[in-house]
């Protein structure tokens, strides 16, 4: 059955998206929104977006179909090392740097940030890399936060379960090292180990919220292929937190096809992609 979702329908959603995540979708995006909010109306058995949206705004008071809808409106695409040069900067440089000085303040804590994680790769893989340096780390408190909007994204990387396909980006040493392989019929999927999980922790947080609810500050923040659906402004206002919430001295790693140029910050450039508080 194909509904149609008329310009004004698609404002009042564009403009729902947008106070509610950031997420700015331009009209050429129209489609795309339609094709996803699809299965909110099927799910829902309405059948018409006029219906849905007043559903959504009005009707679902526990505001629990508004986090469906976000569920399905982002964009989660992510992969194991990907744009592996951020990973190689954190294991050559920011890392050993950041060891250092902390060596000399007696301090044995690295705290990182992965802000948009999806499902999951991202973290992982920054797990894996601070575990590689595991002999000179032994004795540290390494935590990492890993947050994203979207719930169903967060199940899955609570899990840690990967079908094979999913891995290729993986150094054969590490994928032996960290993962287990499924059984039964998960014999083609592959599991991140325990100790690696345990350090990661898992939370829902909406990057546009005003303020962030964290004490202590971030060695290391990856934010990366998230800004890209912002506007201007919403991206300058993120920056600006995250350079709040990084310790002197901390890095901001942003997604490739992403700049902090044009935006008033009083971050460092390193490299492009990587600044520095
Ligand atoms: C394309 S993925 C990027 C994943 C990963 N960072 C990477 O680079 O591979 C973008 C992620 O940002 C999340 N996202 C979008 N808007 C968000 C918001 N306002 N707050 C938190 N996460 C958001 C989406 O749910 C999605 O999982």
């Amino acid at each position: 059955m194909d509904i149609d979702l008329n310009d004004k329908e698609f404002g009042l959603f564009q403009r729902l998206i947008y106070n509610e995540s950031g997420i700015n979708l331009t009209p050429a995006k129209k489609e795309l929104l339609k094709s996803r909010l699809m299965k909110r109306l099927r799910e829902r058995s309405l059948s018409s977006f006029k219906e849905y949206y007043q559903y959504v705004t009005e009707e679902n008071t526990t505001g629990e179909e508004l986090v469906s809808m976000l569920d399905c409106v982002s964009t989660n695409l992510t992969e194991f090392f990907r744009e592996s040069a951020h990973f190689d900067f954190l294991s050559e440089k920011g890392l050993p740097i950041l060891l250092e000085s902390k060596r000399k303040n007696r301090e044995k804590k690295i705290r990182t940030w992965c802000a948009g994680c999806s499902t999951g790769e991202e973290p992982y893989t920054i797990s894996m890399v601070l575990a590689e340096h595991t002999e000179q780390l032994s004795g540290w408190d390494i935590k990492i936060l890993a947050t994203d909007l979207s719930t169903r994204v967060l199940k899955k990387a609570m899990d840690g379960v990967y079908a094979k396909d999913r891995l290729r980006g993986i150094p054969l040493h590490m994928l032996n090292t960290y993962f287990k392989k499924g059984d039964g019929n998960l014999n083609d999927h592959y599991q991140i180990k325990d100790y690696l999980r345990e350090t990661i922790m898992f939370r829902r947080l909406n990057l546009t919220d005003e303020t962030f609810p964290f004490k202590g500050q971030f060695d290391f923040i990856f934010c990366r292929n998230v800004m890209i659906y912002f506007d201007k402004q919403t991206q300058a206002e993120l920056v600006a937190k995250f350079y709040k919430h990084l310790a002197p001295d901390g890095y901001l790693f942003i997604g490739h096809s992403e700049s902090l140029a044009g935006t008033d910050t009083r971050f460092r450039y390193v490299r492009p992609t990587i600044y520095q508080k």
